[in-house]
Order: C-alpha cells, then structure tokens, then sequence
C-alpha cells in the first residue's frame, strides 16, 4: 500500500485552491435516489469516498458519470428506476454514510435493506438516531443479521422528529427522507452544520420544500416528486482548515482560495489567539507564520458553529511544537485521539485521560515511521511531518486519499516536501 513520505523543514508559501466539501458530496450524491432525472453537481471533489459512493449507487440504479464540465469537476447522476434495494455490509462497512442511502431508497420505493455499518476507529457511533427519525416517518424498521429492513409501501408520513443530541449525519438522513413524504416534517435540535444548508439548497433547487437548515429548527413540507438540478458543493471548510493549520506549522504565508473562511471561524479564532497572522479575503484567507514560535490554546470540539471534531488531531499537531501546555477536549467522538501516540512517535509530549489530553509542546518532532488510524488522523501526521527533522513515512495513507484530494501536490506548489511512495505489496491489516 501507498506511503507518503514528508521531509520537515520547508516553509509553505504559495496559494492552495480548496477543493469541494466530501461531507457534503456524499449527502448530496445520495439525493440523486430521489428524482428519476439527473442531478448535475459541480465543484465536486475526485475522493476515494465520492468513488465509493458511486459505486454504490450505481449497484442501486444511479448511472453516474464523472466529467470535467464548463464549471470544473462535475459529476452527473441519474436514477431513471431503483433497480434495487439493497446496500450490502461490504460497500456500508467501508464507509458509514452509505448508510444514508436507506432514506431516499424508502422514500421514492417504499422499501429498502442496508447493512447496519458497524464500528469505527474514532467511536462507536449507533444509528439509532437515523432509524427513530425513519421510524417517526411511517417506516417500518426491523433489524435481522445486521441488516436493516424499511418499509413504508404506502409512503412516508410528514412528523415531528426531536433529536436528543445533535448529529450530522441523523438530521441529513430525516432530511432526505421527509422531502418526498406527505404532510408537513419539522425537525427539532437539528445539527447546525453548513452542509446542511448545502443539502437543503440542492434539495429545493429539485423542487423540495425547505426551511431553516443551519438552524436547530428545519421544516420541510413534502412535495409528490422531485426533478433534475444543477448544484456546485460548497467548499470543504475541513480541507480548508487543515491546509490553514498546515501554514502556521511550518510558517510562510499561503493564500487559500476557493473558500469560505466564515466556515471556519473558530478554528480562526485559535489560530490567531496561538500567534498566526489570519487575514480574510473576498474567496478565502491568508495564513502567515514568520519565524515565531507559537503559544499553546486550548480548545474544546463542539458541534458547528464550535471547534470542528474533524480539525482537532490537525491542532494537536500544531501544539505539539508550540510554547506551554495545551488541553484538548474532545465531546463529539469518543475513542477520536489515536493519533495521539503516533504524534509521540515523532517526539511530541501528549498524555491522554478519558476525553482529554494535554500537549506539552516541545521545542523539535524529529521524523519517525507512523501510521494512519482515520482520516483527519492521518493528515495531522503530515503536518507533524512538514515540521520534523529529517524524514517522516505515514504508512495506511488510504485513509487519507477518501478525503484529501491532490494533497501531495497543493503542498507541493507551496514547498512542502511531500511524495508519495508506491507500495511495495506488502500486507497491511
Ligand atoms: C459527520 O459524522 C461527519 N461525517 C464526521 O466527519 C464528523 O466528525 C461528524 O459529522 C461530526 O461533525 C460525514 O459527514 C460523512 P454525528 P456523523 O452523527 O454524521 C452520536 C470525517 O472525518 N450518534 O453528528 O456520523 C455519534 O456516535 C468524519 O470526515 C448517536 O449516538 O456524526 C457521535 O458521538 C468523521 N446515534 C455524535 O452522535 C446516532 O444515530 C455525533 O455524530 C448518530 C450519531
């Protein structure tokens, strides 16, 4: 399996184009199961998970066809029939938001089969939620040998849905499953993250009703079909945030472009309060770190529009070499620090406790071989690594290509000493 390998010391400066959101992507390509005409997306990111997903969808009827439109990358999805219903634990195992595929199967074919998606590295992370929300629909929902069974075969039913904690991936489901439901949906203590408003956009570009996504409250009043549209997916503010804190880690100035930096406010905020130059643009941010040592900050993951759990392992990297003690909350995952000893590979001084961990920045990382164990993981690795003496090999780089796309390369256009080594065969559990 592939490998990058990193040699640390080079400053970044130069322009990184962000790429479009995955976590919005993948959501939005699932809405194709809802209309038998095509749904175009633009300023779609080419990603291991989008490829995936893909693949799924066309074993479900989605004929999808990836392109280089007037606007950039596009992908073109159209689902004439559901020409089946069913989501093996093969394709669901591999990535989670597979799951969100059962939603839309129900709605538009009153039934559908998915594989339960199992564990994950960063937290147990249930679908109870996902299925309370089906099941308030009208569907009905039994699990047999790890697969879900939903059936509504006179359609789903408009209902009040009040989530007990917030989640991302519950509140799109309910979403994507109440657009074509009869009667009114309000969904209450909705997840407040922006690519909920992304998913709602394209949803009514295709005729859907609804309101209020990117607050807690979000109504939908169903609608009998749903038609063709054209969606450009935001910019991904994870892959925006990560290339930000890569700037202020290995200094230099880079401009990102393509970008909504209001998206990423909080991890701004630390940033600035750390000792990094943050200046906004009209399409971005500029991110500078001339020499300086940063201070340590302490931050807490919170749902949106708080301190992304997706950016925490890149800031552990950055504290690692900064002045002083740092804690680290993490409240969203609870097992999401795995990259905590591999960062200690590479010299950083980390201790874990429960959902905490303290980083006591050294003055060098020195390179080391580690090892992905998720996707944000992995990339904080190589940011470890822009800064380590001599070289540093992530191995298990698989999980970074479902989420990163071009990384070697818009790293490399700023400096960084990046590449990827191709893999020798050798076996990797
Ligand atoms: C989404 O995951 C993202 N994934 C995650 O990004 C992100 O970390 C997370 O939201 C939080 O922002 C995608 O969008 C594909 P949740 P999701 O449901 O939707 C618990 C990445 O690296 N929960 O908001 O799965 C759950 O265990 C990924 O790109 C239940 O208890 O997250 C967690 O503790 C990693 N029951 C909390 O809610 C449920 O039915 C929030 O999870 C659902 C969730």
């Amino acid at each position: 399996m592939d490998r990058i390998a990193i040699t640390g010391g080079a400053q970044l400066n130069g322009t990184i184009p962000v790429s479009g959101a995955k976590n919005s992507a993948i959501k939005l390509m699932a809405a194709s199961l809802l209309t038998d005409e095509p749904l175009r997306l633009t300023n779609m990111p080419r990603l291991a998970d989008t490829r995936f997903l893909g693949k799924l969808l066309t074993r479900l009827g989605v004929q999808v066809t990836e392109s280089d439109g007037p606007d950039g990358q596009q992908t073109i999805l159209h689902a004439p029939e559901i020409t089946s219903g069913f989501a093996p634990y093969d394709l669901v195992r591999q990535m989670r938001a597979s799951f969100n595929v059962l939603g839309p199967l129900v709605a538009r074919s009153g039934q559908a089969k998915v594989s339960l998606p199992g564990g994950c590295t960063i937290g147990a992370r249930p679908v109870d939620l996902h299925l309370q929300a089906l099941e308030a629909l009208g569907a009905k929902i039994d699990l047999h040998e790890g697969y879900v069974y939903a059936q509504a075969p006179r359609g789903l039913k408009g209902a009040e849905i009040s989530f007990p904690i917030v989640s991302v991936g519950a509140t799109e489901h309910a979403m994507l499953a109440a657009v074509l439901a009869d009667g009114v949906t309000v969904i209450h203590n909705a997840a407040c993250e922006p690519e909920l408003a992304d998913l709602q956009d394209c949803l009514n570009a295709m005729g859907a009703k609804v309101e209020g996504a990117g607050t807690p409250t979000i109504t939908i009043t169903g609608v009998a079909r749903l038609q063709g549209a054209t969606h450009a997916v935001i910019p991904d503010r994870i892959e925006m945030g990560t290339y930000a804190v890569a700037a202020a880690m290995a200094g230099g100035e880079v401009r990102l472009t393509n970008a909504r930096p209001g998206l990423i406010d909080a991890l701004l905020d630390k940033l600035k309060e750390a000792g990094a130059g943050v200046e906004p643009t009209a399409d971005g941010v500029i991110i500078r770190r001339n020499g300086h040592r940063l201070e340590s900050v302490d931050v807490e993951t919170a749902p949106f529009p708080g301190f992304a759990t997706d950016l925490q392992a890149q800031f552990m990297a950055l504290m690692t070499t900064a002045n002083g003690e740092s804690r680290i909350r993490e409240t969203i995952f609870e097992n999401r620090f795995m990259h905590a000893p591999e960062l200690m590979r590479l010299g950083a001084d980390i201790s874990v406790a429960g959902g905490e961990a303290r980083v006591r920045g050294v003055e060098r990382l020195e390179g080391a071989e580690v090892m992905a164990t998720d996707l944000r993981a992995s990339v904080s690795l190589v940011i470890a690594g822009l800064v380590a003496r001599g070289e540093t090999t992530v191995s298990r780089i698989y999980h970074l290509d479902r989420g990163f796309e071009r990384l070697e390369e818009k790293l490399g256009a700023c400096g960084a000493q990046v590449r990827r080594l191709k893999g020798d065969g050798e076996a990797e559990l």
